[in-house]
């Protein structure tokens, strides 16, 4: 029969920041040669995807989410040639990569906006967003995102950051010129792309000012917030229409993953993915679980309501750290029995998983002060007292979850031969390593390597079915996964005490913890312990 699941839905990611990853040239600076050199290291990971940040040409200001050049590198991380044998060498090993495109705004330093700003009436005036006099809106990262230019004595709009103006996509010549880009990777050989702030590409094209809320903060599934509801300044019509058309200009190139990074409601998330047939991007974000809760009801409402959405032919994605966000560790009190349970269960779901460097040895947040941050973001809330946000349990500090991936014991934890790397090493790199990791058979490193073969020796868990198991005890969570042939039973143990389970089954296929055990259909779970079984 064949295989209807395409492969973007049933491969595995791992995310790279391009600058913490492995410096090859001894400046501190992460780069694309030092990511060549641990493809191997990816590859017998057994992940099939590779997400990187960006490394193209910019002046780094929000470190390579402001692009001043979408065709070129930037030196700190190597050439054009560089990015080529990149995508060459990943070929080779039988994996895929994707780059992270940011449609939605560009460097102020791009020629194309210094042109824009220059005057009113340049070939580029009508490039970004530009209003004599600003409306209501605030920008994602708070307060007014107008900004104003004396040359043309006018305002340009940016949804993040001051120095990352938005491009204006109802000009049909930035429309063309963003999807050649596009096609300008798909034709290197590039495999798909990140798609950055997708939802905020349009914006009401008579820029209404968007309504009042009393929520104060935005959440991960809504970025209203700062006392605005971002009616419309996001998730506009066009912005849908938008997933469509690029998913087509990418099978201009054949099967290619689209992934977008989408803050909204699941529904509107849902929506960019297209109608009944996915023909919207092939994948979306979630970012709710970004903010899990490590309790089996947290989960099951989760997964109930992402099944619902993401039904088949979508496929959701399994995300609980990234670049923006805390480390999942660093939320599970960096309790690594708790940490291997949740990747259990991120490896065995109906989704793709997409799992952010250091994650699988357990690399966990840095607290480093606002005052002396390299990201942007802190700077604008430098004023205030950093208890406010540790109890809001915000990550406003980015530094904090971009430290150098942690390689081994020696200077820099291996990532470079620096005097000193771009960022700080976590100081808990001495025993939260690549090397040593691999020396102990118990260690997250291993067991997320075993659930990795696991998940791809296994067509039920990368294309079955999924449907909850019930009357489970309280703080266990269980799940089927069935294909033709093949039918699976997972039961995870949120709760610390050992829980019993009965269970019609054959026999027990995966043991999250040594001590768990199955027989005669009875199966005996430890605290925070798993197990897969066939029935
Ligand atoms: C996305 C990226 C973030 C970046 C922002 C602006 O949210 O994940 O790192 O700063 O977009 O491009």
């Amino acid at each position: 029969m064949e295989n209807k699941i395409p492969w973007y839905h049933k491969t595995s990611i791992y995310h790279i920041y391009p600058r913490s990853f492995k410096d090859s040239n001894g400046d501190g600076i992460g780069d694309l040669q030092g990511i060549i050199q641990k493809l191997d290291y990816i590859h017998d990971l057994g992940f099939e995807s590779i997400w990187s940040s960006p490394f193209f040409a910019s002046p780094q200001v929000d470190f390579g989410y402001d692009i001043s050049d979408y065709k070129n590198t930037s030196p700190e991380f190597g050439t054009l040639d560089d990015a080529l044998q990149l995508i060459e060498e990943v070929h080779q090993r039988g994996m895929r990569i994707i780059f992270d495109l940011v449609l939605n705004h560009t460097s102020d330093e791009h020629p194309w906006f210094k042109e824009s700003r220059s005057s009113r009436d340049n070939s580029k005036a009508d490039w970004y967003l530009w209003r004599d006099k600003p409306n209501n809106w605030n920008s994602m990262t708070g307060g007014n995102g107008w900004h104003y230019a004396k040359e043309r004595r006018q305002y340009y709009w940016c949804s993040f950051l001051p120095f990352q103006p938005d491009l204006n996509w109802r000009d049909p010549e930035v429309k063309q010129t963003m999807f050649d880009i596009a096609r300008f990777w798909l034709g290197k050989g590039v495999d798909g792309f990140r798609l950055d702030i997708f939802n905020t590409i349009y914006k009401d094209a008579e820029f209404r000012d968007n309504p009042f809320t009393f929520k104060l903060a935005p959440t991960p599934d809504d970025p209203s917030g700062y006392f605005q509801k971002m009616q419309y300044s996001q998730d506009q019509p066009e912005s849908f229409e938008l997933a469509k058309e690029f998913r087509q200009v990418c099978e201009e190139f054949g099967d290619k993953l689209t992934v977008g990074e989408i803050t909204a409601k699941r529904n509107i998330v849902r929506r960019f993915a297209g109608d009944e047939k996915n023909d919207g991007l092939a994948l979306a974000f979630d970012f709710e679980m970004l903010e899990f809760k490590f309790t089996a009801e947290f989960f099951r409402r989760l997964i109930g309501d992402i099944e619902t959405h993401f039904h088949p032919p979508f496929m959701p994605v399994y995300v609980f750290s990234n670049l923006d966000k805390r480390r999942s560790i660093h939320r599970l009190g960096n309790d690594v029995r708790k940490a291997k349970l949740l990747h259990m269960l991120q490896l065995t779901m109906r989704g793709v998983p997409c799992m952010y460097y250091g994650e699988e040895i357990g690399m966990t947040n840095l607290k480093l002060p606002f005052n002396t941050a390299l990201d942007p973001i802190p700077h604008k809330y430098k004023h205030l007292p950093r208890f406010i946000f540790d109890l809001l349990d915000v990550t406003v500090n980015r530094d904090e979850v971009r430290t150098p991936m942690q390689w081994d014991g020696t200077k820099n934890a291996g990532f470079s031969s620096a005097e000193k790397a771009w960022l700080p090493v976590h100081p808990n790199y001495m025993h939260v390593n690549v090397e040593s990791e691999s020396k102990d058979g118990k260690s997250l490193l291993n067991t997320i390597k075993t659930l990795m073969k696991f998940r791809s020796e296994n067509p039920a868990i990368l294309e079955g079915s999924f449907e909850f198991l019930e009357g489970l005890p309280t703080g266990v969570l269980g799940y089927a996964r069935e294909t033709d042939g093949q039918k699976l039973l997972a039961l995870l143990n949120f709760a610390e005490k050992a829980q019993d389970v009965k269970l019609n089954f054959s026999e027990a296929v995966y043991r999250l913890t040594v001590r768990d055990e199955a027989q005669d259909g009875s199966a005996h779970l430890n605290g925070f312990g798993g197990l897969i079984l066939s029935a």
